[in-house]
């Protein structure tokens, strides 16, 4: 049995990597389960890329698309395009793919339409928002799904709602957390840690890449003053998404915003890990923030992953600026949450993914 793995963008790698690691393993047990990785390119700098292949020891893409940035509708089509062409020359029995990106609605509809199961990893979460591409990009994928690994029994309970047989719907907890508990020994100071003099639990970080935070440059602009004027002159160290470096490039930052270029993931979560709170409009940072049990204050009117909230350190504070002050004032005065960890985050969830794999098809 052939299984392609999705990946296009930054936030798949860490998602693929412990699934991949499974899979050789059950091979190795001699399991006729192999895989091809194919990477869209839709990330394709190194920092955007490179860097996650080597630090999570992900192998070599074995077929990259190569397709780059674009508008949506390009971006999408130039991967089925490609993708659907792949598929014709060299079929595979399983199309996996994982998460929310244009990437992953791309393959699932091509793999679909030419007759191949399609797994996905990541599945049922939804916002409820269809404005954030990724919405649609959950909901298209998960309509035309064969099986689907859920995070929570939150998102299993929204793929039932939605008319999901319960026996296509496997409850197997996080891939990326698997990555995050496994690679805590790795993790390392970035660069700058030394020269910027950072100490533990004495600074903040930031990142924010979403178009309705970064695209207009007032409304960035806005959130980062009140950020600074806030922060009680701590350091704010933002390493910025291409697309929000781009806005930055014109404005004069606050004194203490320390922008840097995109970090491996080793450096991240050693920042993250050690940090006063994260400020972000990521999704998956709101989980690795609670499994670290570090405060989080997300930047977005909603979120996908309400576990985080109800359960763990993260709180929902809206697009609007003027709400920094309250939450940043909340974690000063040492009022945050303590966090609990979701159900199955324990680091086991690709392996679980792997044998549902293997049972399914009678391996
Ligand atoms: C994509 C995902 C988003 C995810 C994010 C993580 C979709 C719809 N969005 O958003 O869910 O949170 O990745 O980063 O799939 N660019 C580069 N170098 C790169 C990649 C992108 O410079 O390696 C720049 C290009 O100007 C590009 C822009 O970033 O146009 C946006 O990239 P794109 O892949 O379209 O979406 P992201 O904002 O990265």
């Amino acid at each position: 049995m052939l299984i392609d793995i999705i990946a296009g963008a930054r936030p798949n790698f860490m998602k693929i990597a412990p699934i991949i690691e499974a899979l050789v393993d059950v091979k190795k047990k001699g399991k006729y389960l192999h895989y091809r990785l194919v990477h869209t390119g839709q990330h394709y700098d190194k920092l955007m890329s490179d860097t996650f292949f080597s630090q999570l020891n992900i192998p070599h893409p074995d077929v990259n698309l190569s397709v780059g940035s674009g508008s949506h509708a390009a971006q999408t089509a130039n991967i089925m395009i490609k993708y659907e062409e792949l598929l014709l020359q060299k079929p595979c029995d399983l199309v996996l793919v994982v998460g929310d990106v244009n990437s992953t609605m791309a393959c699932a509809i091509v793999g679909k339409k030419l007759g191949i199961k399609v797994a996905h990893v990541e599945a049922g979460i939804r916002s409820f928002d269809l404005s954030m591409p990724e919405e649609i990009n959950r909901m298209v994928t998960d309509a035309i799904s064969d099986f689907f690994f859920t995070t929570t029994e939150g998102a299993s309970l929204n793929l039932k709602n939605a008319g999901i047989p319960f026996e296509k719907i496997f409850h197997v907890g996080n891939t990326m957390i698997d990555t995050l508990l496994k690679n805590i020994p790795n993790i390392k100071k970035p660069s700058f840690w030394d020269d910027l003099q950072l100490k533990e639990k004495n600074y903040l970080v930031t990142t924010l890449h979403r178009p309705n935070n970064v695209d207009d440059g007032f409304k960035l602009s806005n959130i980062l003053k009140e950020l600074s004027n806030w922060s009680k002159n701590l350091p704010i160290i933002f390493p910025a998404h291409p697309r929000t470096r781009i806005k930055l490039e014109t404005q004069k930052l606050p004194e203490n915003v320390i922008l840097t270029a995109p970090l491996g993931y080793f450096e991240f979560i050693y920042l993250i890990k050690n940090c006063n709170a994260v400020i972000t409009d990521s999704g998956g940072i709101q989980e690795e923030t609670t499994v670290l049990g570090v405060p989080c204050i997300t930047l977005r009117e909603n979120t996908e992953r309400p576990e985080t909230v109800d359960i763990g350190t993260n709180e929902i504070i809206g697009t609007d600026s003027k709400n920094i002050r309250i939450w940043l004032q909340k974690l000063f005065d040492e009022n945050w949450k303590q966090g609990k960890i979701p159900d199955k985050w324990d680091g086991k969830a690709s392996r679980r993914i792997v044998q549902i794999i293997t049972d399914l098809y009678k391996l």
